[in-house]
């Protein structure tokens, strides 16, 4: 491993806003913020969470927009979540905190209505495993049991797959549906939140892809799959021309 990582995870571990929770404490369920991140922050204003967070634009980001709400970012990858971590030490944002470890594990993380909003920033399309995406039902059961009553789930992707996907889910569980685009920087929601642009946004704009937006609330926790056919939207998108830009809408499914 190199000189930097090694920094980085040394670094991590001294910071007092970055959590590290060893498995045992995660099956114990003894994570010592759970249901008490109000202490840690010194204030009872609401927690946004995002989910593999990366280096974090979208924590400090929005901390920065926001210094009277609190933001937590979770990634797997120390190396990674430490840029953000560094950042928010440096320009002291107290409204700041990064927890390495799975999403899987978030209701070890998080007590019931903890938590005010979700971001989930990119995540990884899993176009062949669909009970992976991190809006596979299993998983938005999971934000259910953390979120308060109202509590928003906002998904930024670059994956037209993915996104829609995501709103056949929250259509076949009539979930409200805040806002939907699928391409927001040519869309009138682009707003202050919308323009923080993560790491892998950057590059996924360089090639001109189109970038997806979807907000939506959790009516229930009783949330079933959709009939979202892969096959058929795989097939329709491999007919498209390479050099052809279709937009996904106009894709049958
Ligand atoms: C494509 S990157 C996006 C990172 C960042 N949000 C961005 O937009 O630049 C996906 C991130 O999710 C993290 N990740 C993937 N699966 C995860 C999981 N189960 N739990 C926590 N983080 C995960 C990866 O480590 C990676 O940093």
């Amino acid at each position: 491993m190199g000189k930097n990582k090694l920094k980085r995870f040394a670094d991590n571990l001294a910071f007092e806003h970055v959590f590290e929770p060893p498995y045992s404490t995660i099956e114990s369920n003894t994570f010592e913020n759970k249901g008490k991140w109000n202490l840690f922050f010194n204030n009872n204003n609401p927690i946004t969470v995002e989910l593999g967070c990366g280096k974090g634009e979208y924590t400090i980001g929005l901390a920065e927009l926001y210094p009277n709400r609190n933001f937590i970012g979770i990634d797997l990858k120390g190396s990674r979540l430490w840029v953000g971590a560094t950042y928010a030490k440096d320009n002291g944002l107290k409204n700041v905190a990064f927890i390495r470890t799975r999403v899987d594990f978030i209701k070890a993380l998080f007590s019931e209505n903890e938590i005010s909003e979700i971001w989930i920033t990119f995540p990884d399309p899993q176009n062949k495993k669909r009970r992976k995406r991190l809006t596979f039902p299993r998983f938005l059961q999971m934000y259910h049991y953390i979120l308060i009553n109202q509590g928003v789930i906002n998904l930024k992707t670059d994956s037209n797959k993915l996104f829609h996907y995501t709103k056949s889910v929250a259509e076949k569980n009539k979930l409200t549906i805040l806002k939907a685009s699928e391409d927001i920087h040519h869309s009138d929601i682009l707003n202050d939140e919308l323009r923080i642009e993560t790491f892998y946004e950057s590059l996924f704009t360089a090639k001109g892809d189109n970038i997806n937006f979807i907000s939506f609330m959790l009516n229930s926790e009783a949330l079933t799959d959709s009939d979202f056919d892969e096959d058929l939207y795989d097939n329709a998108v491999a007919k498209i021309p390479h050099n052809e830009r279709v937009k996904p809408s106009k894709l049958t499914h």
